[in-house]
């Protein structure tokens, strides 16, 4: 990434209300027309947001581990899925870059940062290569990681509950993030994100051997 940025830091305040404008976007273009299977939380403003939240807390822990730039890694994560609902899903990475640079212009933000921040926002569906910025890779990577661990065991979890299957066909739905997560260790590349990753896997194992313990 350029280092043209300087002595420039986004303060606690202004990535506040980044997050607000965000949250607010979500929810204006949420679909509401039912065409989509709106009981799944996936499809919801407040899921999409929470999602990002996690995304943004895991991607600045990896930056700080790898000595990525943590500005240009927050502020990418947190617009990274703003479009999520406005456009078709091989647009919403693209379109997602386009929101966060109109609004850091607004906003004064310097050219290059916002430069970076579109590149990372825009790239973060890519597969991990070479030659792409440690940003870049430390987006996709916490994109991933959040959707294993218990959390993301509890949602896949849901959707027993959505084919009103018994609760005793949840540790099925355990083992698939079990397995999803052993995959994605191999896959990661940086230190960091591989260590959250087996620590989340670790303890979906748990949380798989006490539920099965007790039905
Ligand atoms: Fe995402």
């Amino acid at each position: 990434m350029s280092d043209a940025v300087g002595d420039f830091e986004v303060t606690y305040e202004d990535f506040r209300e980044m997050a607000e404008f965000v949250e607010e976007h979500l929810e204006d273009t949420v679909r509401k027309d039912g065409d989509r299977m709106r009981w799944y939380p996936w499809h919801s403003g407040d899921y999409r947001f929470d999602h990002t939240i996690g995304v943004v807390d895991l991607a600045e822990e990896i930056a700080r581990g790898e000595d990525a730039d943590v500005d240009i890694v927050r502020v990418a994560a947190l617009f990274h899925d703003v479009a999520k609902f406005e456009v078709n899903q091989e647009k919403h990475a693209e379109e997602g870059a386009w929101i966060a640079q109109k609004y850091l212009s607004r906003h004064g933000y310097p050219e290059s940062f916002i430069d970076d921040v579109a590149e990372v926002i825009k790239h973060h569906t890519d597969e991990m290569h070479d030659d792409m910025p440690l940003e870049s890779k430390v987006l996709i990577e916490a994109d991933s990681i959040d959707k294993i661990g218990v959390a993301g065991a509890t949602l896949l979890a849901l959707r027993v509950g959505y084919e009103s299957r018994p609760h005793t066909d949840v540790p099925e739905m355990i083992q698939r993030v079990v397995d999803r997560g052993e995959n994605m260790i191999d896959r990661l590349e940086t230190e960091t994100g591989k260590e959250i990753a087996r620590k989340r896997t670790e303890r979906v194992k748990l949380y798989k051997a006490w539920f099965e313990d007790e039905i």
